[in-house]
């Protein structure tokens, strides 16, 4: 299934609930939440508070993505009715196993990510102990910078290795992400698309929601390509 994952990151806190109102009337699907500690990436952005406060007042689920050093501290704060992902950083975490069933014991499905600068396999030991793989397509830290082009071919692998595999990991991908870009990363094979400022910097945030929505539906209503392999 694809979703779109619009960023709070880039919406107006002076009126949060009503920007967050707008994405999910529009069909929006995640509410995906950016947090930063300034020392694991060179920004603070908002802690728990901030997103129970959105508790109650939208039906879309969270997708908790953790920048933050120290994530087995802070997982369970992030826990609520409504978190279906909590996502902790492979390079933030020493005992990443460890990491990924403290959340699962937290009743959450548990997420991994990777920077651009890391490499795949990295996960190679993992993968199968998580729901979600984040794929960086920007270094994180900030909104509104330029999708590298590399993690095209990470999405690409981890498709490929859920496909050989039977694995049933969702692929996010998140950074840079716009209208012209996301063909790519979902043919690539990512099927939750997190979007920042190419949605709440629209100037018609419910237009912009649409149409990204629009899009996924088209992509994954498309035949496939034959293959041309013997069925
Ligand atoms: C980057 C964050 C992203 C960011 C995406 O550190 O993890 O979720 O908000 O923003 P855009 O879509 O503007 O790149
Ligand atoms: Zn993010």
């Amino acid at each position: 299934m694809m979703r779109l994952a619009p960023s709070i990151l880039s919406a107006d806190f002076s009126c949060l609930g009503q920007q967050v109102g707008i994405v999910e009337k529009a069909g929006a699907h995640l509410v995906h939440v950016d947090v930063m500690d300034g020392h694991f990436v060179p920004n603070i952005s908002f802690g728990a508070t901030v997103m129970k406060s959105l508790s109650g007042k939208t039906r879309m689920p969270f997708d908790v993505h953790l920048m933050i050093e120290n994530p087995d501290k802070y997982a369970a704060d992030f826990v609520t009715d409504q978190t279906e992902f909590i996502t902790v950083h492979q390079e933030a975490c020493t005992h990443l196993h460890r990491s990924i069933q403290n959340i699962k014991s937290l009743g959450v499905k548990a997420g991994v990510s990777i920077n651009p600068g890391t490499s795949l396999s990295a996960l190679d030991y993992i993968l199968d102990e998580v729901d979600m793989v984040l794929v960086m397509s920007v270094n994180p830290g900030f909104g509104g910078q330029k999708f590298i082009q590399s993690a095209l071919s990470k999405i690409a692998m981890l498709k490929e290795i859920k496909d050989r595999t039977g694995l049933t990991y969702d692929i996010e991908v998140d950074g840079g992400i716009n209208l012209d870009n996301v063909g790519t990363v979902v043919s690539a094979g990512a099927n939750i698309i997190v979007a920042g400022s190419s949605v709440f910097g629209a100037a018609d945030i419910d237009a912009r929601v649409r149409e990204f929505t629009g899009k996924l539906k088209m992509i994954g209503e498309m035949p496939k390509l034959d293959s041309g392999e013997e069925k």
